[in-house]
């Protein structure tokens, strides 16, 4: 892969776990809490997908609000009002999975602009940011809101080509969502899937042009790349 300018994480599930917020729904209901936290992840992304095909955009922040409420009541577990508030301020403190700190950090001393695009709201991805640390890694740091619609809508991955100012073959895109590396591919992206969980990729008529298990792979081979082009 030559000529790379830069690269864009996807941040839920890709850089940062979603399900780090089961052991706090596990405090509510004990045993249950991975559950929650799958349904919750599955109908949030749900949302924002029917929310773009509505053509009614809520941000991220309150298609998770409206996940958690569905999940509550589909599982017949009751989370009260603040039960629920608390949860998606969890939300906003997710973790970063383990080798994500280092990874970032070998990439980041490659030279190579990196940036986050996300359904993210603003503020959603900043206080995730914020609250792992890992702020200073990233040069930019893209909503949707700012398209006013989700991936893999066509209008989100633009917003990427345009901060950094690249032509999208010029980035590479990585993400662990099949889904958004199926639609960054389909934009034109060259794309990293990172496959931690040994899934099938999806079958939407694309396929990502390099896998992985975790960043430090991806860190490994972006390190062997820039050997080969320098020699
Ligand atoms: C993202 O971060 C939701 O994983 C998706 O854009």
């Amino acid at each position: 892969m030559k000529n790379i300018r830069g690269i864009v994480f996807d941040l839920y599930g890709t850089l940062f776990d979603v399900h780090s917020v089961a052991a706090a729904c596990d405090t509510y209901h004990r045993g249950r809490g991975r559950e929650i936290s799958l349904v919750w992840r599955q109908k949030q992304l749900e949302y924002t997908w029917l929310r773009s095909l509505m053509g009614d955009y809520v941000d991220f922040e309150q298609a998770t609000r409206d996940a958690l409420a569905f999940t509550s009541r589909q599982l017949q577990l009751p989370l009260d009002e603040a039960a629920r508030t608390a949860l998606c301020e969890e939300y906003l403190k997710i973790k970063p999975y383990p080798e994500v700190p280092d990874a970032l950090a070998r990439l980041q001393a490659m030279g190579l602009p990196l940036a986050i695009l996300s359904n993210g709201s603003v503020n959603s991805i900043r206080s995730v940011v914020a609250a792992s640390g890992l702020g200073l890694r990233f040069k930019h740091l893209i909503s949707a809101d700012d398209a006013q619609i989700f991936k893999p809508h066509s209008s989100v991955y633009k917003l990427a080509e345009q901060q950094l100012n690249c032509d999208c073959s010029e980035l590479l895109f990585v993400s662990s969502n099949a889904w958004d590396a199926s639609g960054a591919r389909h934009f034109g992206y060259p794309v990293c899937w990172i496959n931690r969980a040994g899934n099938a990729f999806d079958e939407l008529g694309q396929s990502p042009d390099h896998v992985v298990q975790g960043l430090d792979q991806l860190a490994d081979w972006m390190a062997a790349q820039l050997i080969v082009s320098r020699s």
